[in-house]
């Protein structure tokens, strides 16, 4: 009986701790795919504003999540062009259109755009002990990349908010530091 007792016990036990982890492996975003890089043709994977593009065998990563969004959520920021011949490519996938970057415009990662979710919605970014306010209008796709479609550029990492210059500026980043900036950002 008291053996009885015991396993019942273990059990529940057991039972308790496999949800546990389960929950905890629901809001980890995980890795959705992989994809192999190919070389760019000439003229393909325009490097003008520090560009990357695919390396031709290269694995990467594909996402169709993002991690979970607080009232501080961490992010890398990066420069993109939102105007017509810039290296963002097609128009703005929220408006159909191109934006100048001289506004304050950004581009998500798949899992923060959330399915145009927050399409034409502003997020405020701090940053460089600075913060702007800047209006959501494009996708920067995990799920894709290393195709024409994305100028042979690698699938966006799952954290990235892909910005203007004119959101640098704000934050007062010199033109020549306009990499990767750790940033955290809010739905404003
Ligand atoms: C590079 O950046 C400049 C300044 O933001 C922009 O005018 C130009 O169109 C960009 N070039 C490409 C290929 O994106
Ligand atoms: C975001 O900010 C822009 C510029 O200030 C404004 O025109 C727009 O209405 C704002 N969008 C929302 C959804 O509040």
């Amino acid at each position: 009986m008291k053996n009885q007792v015991c396993s019942t016990i273990s059990l529940l036990l057991f039972l308790l701790l496999i949800t546990a982890s389960l929950k905890v492996s629901a809001q980890v975003c995980k890795a959705s795919g992989k994809i192999r890089g190919k070389k760019p043709l000439p003229g393909q994977c325009n490097t003008e504003n520090n560009s990357d593009c695919c390396a031709e065998g290269k694995l990467y990563t594909t996402y169709k999540c993002s991690p979970a969004v607080s009232g501080r959520t961490k992010a890398t920021l990066t420069i993109n062009s939102f105007e017509e011949g810039g290296d963002g490519g097609a128009p703005s996938e929220c408006d159909n259109k191109f934006h100048s970057d001289d506004m304050p415009v950004v581009a998500l990662s798949t899992g923060w755009f959330n399915k145009k979710g927050r399409c034409l919605n502003n997020i405020t970014i701090h940053g460089n002990g600075h913060s702007v306010v800047a209006m959501v209008v494009d996708e920067c796709d995990s799920t894709m990349g290393c195709d024409s479609d994305h100028d042979y550029q690698p699938p966006c990492p799952n954290n990235i908010v892909d910005a203007s210059k004119a959101v640098w500026k704000a934050l007062g980043v010199p033109k020549s530091d306009c990499g990767g900036l750790d940033i955290l950002w809010s739905d404003a």
